[in-house]
């Protein structure tokens, strides 16, 4: 079987793990720090505040910006549900845009009509690694005094007009689990240029504390491990060559799929780097289910990202989340993930090419 994802964990990673264990140093400390240095470096951003996962992360960020009950904050409703959630927990509600499908991160041009008095930020996902339109996202914000928080849990390294993906709204989360661009096992980042976001996530992550024991607000442990970032800063270092070979992997993909009927490849716009945490072809939706099956059955993995948009999940429908968004609802019914990690080695790739081909000619 190729998988869909398949994180790289080498030697380098364990002895470090191990060095972290003998060191004493098992939950936060100087590890942590590291990272956090090394990723606001790369981030090109002034600082990064780790925490337990990505979805600890943009809980974090969204609080440290002010945001609580009687706030909405706009985002797209094709992402996982972890962006939506962490809207919700902050007693906000998140209002969701369709989106653009050629790229499927929101589309622009329908966030203003979204915007209301109550609007405090906009949370755009650069979704499968593919930036999301921060030009125009920005430009809304400011207009409307709006803050941004990027979702860039599927992102790492990606760019924007040769921005790092990351530094292009007033705060952004990744997230580090074990299928992403780099991993920590679980983890997050939270990464911005505003020293007191930074100051009060900081806080946040750990019960409120302006020091120790002294509690200032209510905040939560969301703390990461010296364990996890110990692999994160050797992941850090391998993830420019992770996402070269991502990068390659779907060069290949696309070069090939280009030439078949009915599998439409995904699209890179120009000014972009995408980082293609998934690899996302479209078929049509009375042919999905059985292209995955051929796939599944000759040794192929696959994944759907995402079977349905966020207000359509049962939590959303209870909670009166009633919308309709054509476009993501579209998408939810005729994507398919197909392997793009790093991991994949030219007979993968080949074995791959050769499966969709036949699929195309055979049952499509
Ligand atoms: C777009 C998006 N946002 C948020 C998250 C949450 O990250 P985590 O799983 O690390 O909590 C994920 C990843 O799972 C994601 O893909």
């Amino acid at each position: 079987m190729i998988p869909i994802a398949n994180p790289i964990i080498e030697d380098e990673e364990i002895n470090e793990v191990i060095k972290v264990l003998k060191s004493g140093f098992i939950a936060q400390g100087p590890k942590v720090a590291e990272f956090e240095e090394k990723f606001a470096e790369f981030v090109k951003t002034k600082y990064a505040i780790a925490t337990s996962s990505g979805t600890t992360a943009l809980h974090v960020a969204l609080l440290s910006a002010g945001i609580g009950p009687g706030d909405e904050v706009i985002t797209t409703p094709f992402t996982f549900a972890a962006t939506a959630n962490s809207v919700l927990y902050t007693g906000a509600s998140p209002v969701f845009v369709d989106i653009d499908p050629e790229t499927y991160n929101i589309d622009p041009e329908q966030i203003e009509e979204a915007v209301t008095d109550n609007t405090k930020a906009i949370m755009p996902v650069h979704l499968y690694g593919h930036p999301a339109e921060m030009g125009s996202v920005s430009k809304i914000a400011k207009d409307h005094d709006l803050i941004v928080i990027e979702d860039a849990a599927q992102a790492h390294g990606a760019m924007y007009k040769g921005k790092m993906v990351g530094s292009l709204g007033d705060m952004a989360c990744f997230s580090f689990y074990p299928t992403k661009n780099m991993t920590t096992s679980e983890g997050g980042m939270i990464t911005t240029q505003n020293k007191k976001s930074c100051e009060d996530s900081r806080s946040l992550r750990a019960h409120g504390e302006s020091s120790r024991y002294e509690h200032v607000t209510l905040g939560y442990n969301f703390r990461m491990t010296d364990i996890s970032a110990a692999i994160g800063i050797i992941q850090l270092k391998k993830l420019n060559e992770f996402n070269n070979r991502r990068i390659s992997n779907a060069k290949y993909l696309t070069e090939n799929i280009n030439q078949m009927q009915l599998i439409k490849p995904p699209l890179v716009r120009k000014d972009v780097k995408h980082v293609f945490h998934q690899y996302t072809i479209r078929v049509d939706k009375s042919k999905r289910d059985k292209l995955i099956k051929f796939l599944n059955d000759n040794g192929i993995g696959t994944g759907i990202h995402y079977p349905k948009p966020i207000y359509q999940q049962e939590l959303y429908q209870k909670l009166g989340y009633y919308y309709s968004c054509p476009e993501a609802e579209k998408a939810a019914d005729e994507v398919i993930s197909i392997p793009v990690h790093p991991g994949l080695n030219l007979n993968d790739l080949e074995i791959i090419v050769k499966t969709l081909d036949r699929a195309s000619k055979t049952i499509l």
